[in-house]
């Protein structure tokens, strides 16, 4: 008789981001004449780049041909790509990196799920809190949560609070886990560290034999340059972190799908009875086995954003979300919120008026101003009493859901 692996039955009914749109889809349809603005999701609105185009058509007009069609691809990614992110993400930031140090994939989200096939159950994982809820949910789906406990902390994670009190910078855990996920600039609170900060994580990893999940889908938001890009900026970094990149946010491929993962040759970890395993191996036995690599036209399409006019034109869509950031900090803060993030991020997190939980502030805000946004409580229970939202929606929309929110603000938030 079959049966079924019973932590997945742990795990709240739906995903996070599956209610949001579930609510909001309730809402539409008791209101269909409800113009919804929608700042929830971080999912982009605006159109692929005509370098990104004009890639693909070409790449697809190469599929058509029997000289130049391919089939299966490298699982982990053609070479033209690997070699072009190390150059030009890399390299001039200090980083040397070999081909086969890099992953292509359909997405960051897909390998941070994944990259827990590597870990044994017994590892003990801490996350900062707020946080992505994938890592969490994931580490449930693998048995190495526990219970969920009245707090809405899970038995057997360590937590990190990060919340205003401590200007949302996480501090090393009095318990010491085995794994620990860093997401900077952070989603949701859009913080980032600066380079003596993050330095402490990797010290605290080499000196414990910690593993890090870096988390960077956020780096091309960064707007002050001495702030790490990647965990590789720091001396050692290589040692003990894996680093999770993507392109749905830096060239709206949200649609699309591509990411990378970096898997460093000096990760590795000793075994009991053993020599040092390499983690590099281990992935690339898992991509292997489990993975038929990203579409031939997709990585095309991700290779153009790397070209001069590719990077000019998806740099202007950046600004032009970054511009977001500034209309619903600055907004938000005139109507009298406190504000964080949205920087270096395209995430604004929120203070929530006293006496309203975030679940209860996401219906008042979508019913009261049509403006979706993301429950705090939705990252972990540090969240509770802020909310999410994010730069990526239509400008003009924007500037609406602002101005509503503000005139709402006026009177009962
Ligand atoms: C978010 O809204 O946190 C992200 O868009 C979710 C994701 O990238 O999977």
């Amino acid at each position: 008789m079959v049966s079924l692996n019973e932590q997945f039955l742990k795990l709240p009914e739906s995903y996070l981001f599956s209610e949001i749109a579930g609510r909001v889809k309730a809402f539409k349809a008791a209101h269909p004449e409800a113009e919804v603005i929608r700042l929830g999701i971080g999912d982009v609105t605006k159109p692929l780049v005509p370098s990104v185009i004009k890639a693909l058509r070409q790449a697809v007009e190469e599929m058509a041909e029997s000289k130049t069609f391919r089939g299966y691809g490298p699982e982990q990614g053609y070479d033209f790509l690997r070699q072009t992110i190390i150059q030009k993400d890399f390299m001039p930031r200090g980083i040397s990196l070999e081909t086969d140090e890099v992953f292509i994939s359909d997405g960051a989200k897909s390998d941070i799920g994944n990259i827990t096939d590597m870990l044994s159950r017994e590892n003990r994982i801490a996350v900062t809190d707020p946080v992505y809820p994938v890592y969490v949910d994931s580490n449930v789906m693998g048995g190495r949560a526990g219970e969920l406990l009245e707090n809405g902390q899970w038995s057997d994670i360590v937590y990190i609070p990060c919340t205003a009190e401590n200007h949302f910078i996480p501090e090393l855990p009095l318990v010491c886990p085995d794994v620990i996920y860093l997401c900077l600039p952070n989603n949701p609170t859009g913080m980032t560290l600066s380079k003596s900060e993050l330095k402490k994580w990797v010290d605290y990893a080499l000196e414990n034999k910690i593993l890090i999940l870096f988390d960077a889908a956020y780096a091309a938001y960064i707007q002050e340059e001495d702030i790490p890009h990647s965990i590789y900026e720091i001396q050692g970094a290589k040692e003990v972190a894996i680093e999770f990149r993507s392109f749905s946010k830096t060239a709206g491929f949200t649609g699309l799908r591509c990411g990378y993962t970096v898997v460093p040759k000096a990760l590795t970890i000793k075994m009991p009875h053993r020599e040092q395993v390499s983690v590099n191996r281990l992935w690339n036995r898992r991509q292997c086995t489990k993975f038929n690599g990203t579409a031939y036209i997709v990585q095309r399409a991700a290779e153009a954003i790397y070209t001069e006019a590719g990077q000019k034109e998806i740099r202007g869509i950046i600004r032009y979300y970054m511009e977001n950031a500034r209309i619903i900090r600055e907004g938000l803060k005139e109507a009298g919120f406190e504000i964080y993030g949205g920087v270096n991020a395209p995430y604004i997190w929120l203070k929530i008026p006293e006496g309203i939980n975030s679940w209860a502030f996401f219906d008042r805000l979508l019913t009261e101003c049509q403006v979706v946004g993301t429950p705090g409580i939705g990252f972990g229970p540090s969240g509770e009493g802020y909310f999410r939202l994010t730069a990526f929606a239509d400008q003009t929309e924007t500037r609406q859901a602002i101005q509503r929110i503000q005139e709402k603000a006026a009177g009962r938030f």
